[in-house]
Order: structure tokens, then sequence, then C-alpha cells
């Protein structure tokens, strides 16, 4: 019988999740390293990965789902194509970043850290992106669009939906 090289808990069978195992030290303190890979990689932290790391860790599957929604960065599910964060930090609030939000949702027809049935958009709630004094702020996978309005989250979704 073939000997699986890996002892993670992926038996070998994930490529990805593999070369992570052999390239970390399993240890606990890698884990947001490693969540960091696996985002950038499958566009979101699935179910899978959670049960291998926690096995590889040896860090209990709840302690990994609670950092994985603790931290924005990491999303559950995967991101559409465009990912629009709206920011709702101070500065952006107090200038009606809310109301951009809520244009959002009205037309997408999702909620915050939801995607659209096509795959096209997701949307997503941040705090300050470090661009208040262009507030209120929002981003297009990651490209920063300042002294947003309405008029001007309309006509970027115009563009995109083509
Ligand atoms: S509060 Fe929105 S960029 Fe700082």
């Amino acid at each position: 019988m073939e000997e699986n090289k890996c002892e993670c808990g992926c038996n070998g069978k994930d490529e990805f999740l593999n070369s992570l195992c052999e390239k970390y030290l399993p240890i606990k303190d890698n884990l947001i390293q490693i969540l960091n890979e696996v985002q950038e990689h499958y566009g979101y932290i699935p179910m899978n990965a959670q049960k291998v790391l926690s096995e590889f860790l040896n860090v209990p599957m709840a302690e990994i789902y609670g950092v994985v929604t603790f931290y924005s960065r990491f999303t559950l599910k995967p991101k559409g194509k465009y990912n629009i964060a709206v920011c709702l930090g101070t500065a952006c609030y107090v200038k009606g970043s809310q109301k951009i939000m809520d244009r959002l949702k009205e037309r997408l027809k999702i909620e915050p850290g939801e995607t659209t049935a096509d795959g096209k958009f997701s949307i997503e709630e941040t705090r300050c992106v470090g661009a208040c004094g262009l507030a209120p702020v929002f981003t297009v996978n990651g490209e920063v669009y300042g002294k947003a309005t309405v008029q001007l989250l309309d006509k970027v979704l115009d563009e995109l939906s083509k």
C-alpha cells in the first residue's frame, strides 16, 4: 500500500493544503498566517480547510471558526468577482456611507457577507480603510472610490454589470 506523505489530516488529497502543512510548523502561532494563505488561494476559508488546520495545529474547530469570523478579511463563503466594501468607520459614517450601503443592498439584493447568485458581486462592511480624507469611501476589489455618492455607486455598478 502506498504511504501517504502528508500527516496533517488532508491525507495528501488537497495539494494546496498539503503544501501548507509541509511549509509551516504545526504550532498554533501559525494559524493566522496559514489562514491568510488559504483565504488568498480559495477566496474564502472552506470548511474542509478548517478541519485540516484543526488537526494539523491541534486547535479546536470552534477556535478556528472564532478566528475566521472575528477578522473581516476572512470569509466563510466565496467572494464575488467584484467584492464591494463600504467603509462604515466613523469618518465615512458621519458623511453618509450608510446610504451607500443601503443602496448597494437594494440594487444587488444581498446582505453584507453574501454573494449574488451569479457569483459576480459580493458586499461587505469595513472599518476605516485609511482614506478618511476622502470620506465616504467604498472599494471594489481594494480600489478606493472616495467622496462617494449614491450616484457614483450606481455608475460603478452599471459599468461592472455590463
Ligand atoms: S473611516 Fe472610512 S476611510 Fe477612515
